[in-house]
């Protein structure tokens, strides 16, 4: 579904992502692992448009969006969850959930003006949309609380229920499970799995865990220093000792392509 191509990020005089390439496959939960500093949060930028990469492709379904807008990625069905939650602290949970809601037909002056029975169907088409996906995600009883009065792990929630409100067909998810207890990281692992399964949604995940990736991702991609190290299952990649090296050694061995 999407296809990284030989990217290379620069920040300055800094080489972030160094001649990456991997793809992310329809209908799976892929990985992207490595320690800190490596270029995962980088490689989503790139993937959702938040950074132009110097060089390299982004493709979506074997079309280049290399020079599309975040939001022009959006539409096409791409969506992300941010590594530090990006709620509207004032906005209730519901609020929150019906903002991240895709272009509405109320944003045109003329629809607010003249045609309003319209404006309000598609309000309430919202708000139906925000209430389902709070079900889903069982945050019912804070529903109408706001967002800034939530739990780290309930904040998480929100973010991936903002994520879910423009029906996308691919979700990148930066660390949502990282600060959160474990009942809760067990119960966010059982929702993505049912909407890769029940939605055929698409994902790719950064996380630290890899008992909890490995949980969720049959295949991973490793990250180091801005290379791409190695991929396979967790159980390989974690037996490998460039990556051990990269987690816990000093660099000793190279990153090859
Ligand atoms: N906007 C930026 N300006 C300058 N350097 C940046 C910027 N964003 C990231 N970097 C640098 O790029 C490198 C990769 O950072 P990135 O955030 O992608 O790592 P990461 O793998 O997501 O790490 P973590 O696991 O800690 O979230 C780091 O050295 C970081 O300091
Ligand atoms: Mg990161």
């Amino acid at each position: 579904m999407i296809r990284l191509e030989n990217i290379c990020v620069d920040f300055g005089g800094v080489r972030a992502i160094d001649n990456v390439s991997f793809e992310v496959d329809a209908g799976r939960i892929t990985g992207l692992i490595g320690p800190n500093g490596a270029g995962k949060t980088t490689a989503f930028n790139v993937i959702a448009g938040a950074l132009k990469p110097t060089t390299g492709r982004v493709m979506l379904d074997g079309q280049d969006i290399t020079h599309l807008k975040p939001h022009q990625r959006a539409n096409r069905g791409l969506a992300r969850t941010f590594q530090i939650p990006h709620e509207f602290s004032r906005l209730t949970v519901l609020e929150n959930l019906m903002a991240a809601a895709s272009a509405p037909v109320g944003e045109n002056v003329f629809n607010v003006l003249f045609r309003r029975n319209l404006f309000v169907a598609e309000e309430r088409e919202i708000y139906k949309t925000a209430r389902d996906t709070v079900r889903l995600l069982e945050l019912d009883h804070v529903r109408d609380e706001k967002a800034g009065n939530l739990s780290g792990g309930q904040k998480k929630l929100v973010e991936l229920g903002r994520a879910l409100m423009r029906d996308p067909k691919l979700i990148l998810l930066d660390e949502i499970g990282a600060g959160i207890n474990r009942t809760l990281l067990g119960k966010l692992a059982d929702k993505i799995k049912l909407l890769n399964i029940e939605r055929d949604l698409t994902f790719c995940l950064i996380e630290h865990d890899l008992d909890y990736v490995s949980r969720l991702c049959d295949h991973v991609f490793v990250m180091a220093q801005g290379q791409l190290l190695t991929q396979g299952s967790v159980e390989d990649v974690r037996r490998d000792e460039r990556v051990i090296e990269a987690y816990f050694g000093g660099g000793k061995y190279e990153a090859h392509s």
